[in-house]
């Protein structure tokens, strides 16, 4: 077996660990003679796991008791249309910050339902943030939504933002679990779980409780939060291999020192990355250093005629899926929890060896 350093953005590279547990698990869990993709559900077998993986993500984030932990389908994506209808609760508008292209599709999908009032935006061509202080926030608004982390252009907030009463919702989808969150600052956190969680098709919910009302008119039963909290995201058949992987992580995490340690790896992984950049004079980063992503790190070379020779070099060395994303061009590294750090050595280790050559 020969295992790749995966840099891809999403679906993404996952503890190496956990994918031999559940090899192990597979066709026997724990004595129940199945798989837990063949397991009912509402079996006391999966709903034990289902029981484990919850506690354990509420240890890990300290999730407090007034929030509901939700367990759905639908990705990221089908959020950004579930916010407004379960949050609006009778207002005409919502505050939106714009810092990139998951704000941007997030925003696209919420003026089907109500005024989008942009509160802040990144400058035009400038990959930074708003300051809390430039914000224009509506006092009654029905709540404010961010994107902690962009994905794709590798920019993330270094604060959470102030918005008094009004409900905070962010989309943490590619930098939940990467260190810990003050989950009571916020009315509803949601993220993919392709990244840090588990496996693409779970997506997990952490919404305050009294939150939790009559929906729009016309909501789908599936998009209503109140219904899927009632059925501890049983109303129907839930992505349970899903569950039952991402469980798995959370407890990989836990032996692993919890949130906490992952911040300090992550932000060592993120510092080497950063460093062999600003180092060169080869490859640039273009974010505000105040805002780079710890989990995406788009570079460019000096000259984008060398690109091609770049991934195939890196391929050839065992380090995959770094091209950038379309929109932005050059490389992006995606250095989720799960890519050793002896993977972001490797990388900077070949960067370091193909300026020296080609540079
Ligand atoms: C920040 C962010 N939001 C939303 C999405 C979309 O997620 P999904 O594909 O689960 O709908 C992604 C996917 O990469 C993302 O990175």
């Amino acid at each position: 077996m020969s295992r790749v350093y995966n840099f891809s953005a999403g679906p993404a590279v996952l503890p190496e660990e956990v994918l031999s547990q559940a090899r192990d698990e597979m066709l026997d869990w724990q004595g129940s003679g199945m798989s837990v993709m063949e397991m009912s559900h509402r079996g006391k077998e999966f709903m034990s796991i289902a029981a484990q993986a919850e506690a354990d993500l509420r240890e890990l984030l300290k999730v407090p008791d007034n929030y509901k932990v939700l367990f759905l389908q639908g990705g990221a994506s089908s959020q950004f249309a579930m916010v407004p209808m379960n949050l609006l609760q009778g207002k005409k508008s919502a505050d939106y910050l714009n810092t990139g292209s998951w704000s941007k599709k997030a925003i696209a999908e919420a003026k089907k339902y109500c005024d989008v009032k942009i509160a802040g935006a990144s400058p035009d061509g400038k990959f930074t943030v708003p300051a809390q202080s430039d914000l224009n926030l509506d006092p009654d608004a029905a709540y404010l939504h961010y994107t902690p982390n962009e994905t794709i252009q590798g920019i993330e907030f270094p604060y959470i933002p102030e918005c008094g009463s009004v409900p905070l919702a962010a989309d943490f989808s590619s930098t939940i679990l990467s260190r810990p969150i003050e989950v009571s600052r916020y009315g509803v956190i949601y993220a993919g779980a392709q990244k840090n969680i588990g496996p693409a098709g779970l997506t997990l919910v952490i919404v305050r409780e009294d939150l939790i009302a009559e929906p729009l008119a016309g909501t789908p039963s599936m998009f209503n939060y109140g219904i899927m909290a009632e059925g501890e995201s049983m109303y129907n058949t839930p992505p349970t291999f899903g569950w039952y992987l991402a469980g798995l992580i959370f407890q990989w995490l836990k032996r692993n020192g919890g949130l906490s340690a992952m911040a300090e790896v992550n932000e060592r992984k993120a510092r080497l990355l950063y460093d062999a950049i600003d180092n060169s004079n080869f490859y640039q980063n273009p974010v505000d250093p105040a805002c780079r992503s710890w989990m995406n790190v788009p570079f460019t070379l000096a000259d984008a005629a060398l690109d091609a020779d770049f991934l195939a070099g890196a391929k050839a060395a065992g380090l995959v899926t770094l091209k950038g994303h379309r929109s932005v061009g050059g490389m992006r590294a995606s250095i989720y929890n799960a890519m050793p750090e002896q993977g972001v050595r490797a990388l900077v280790d070949f960067m370091a060896d193909f300026e020296q050559r080609r540079g």
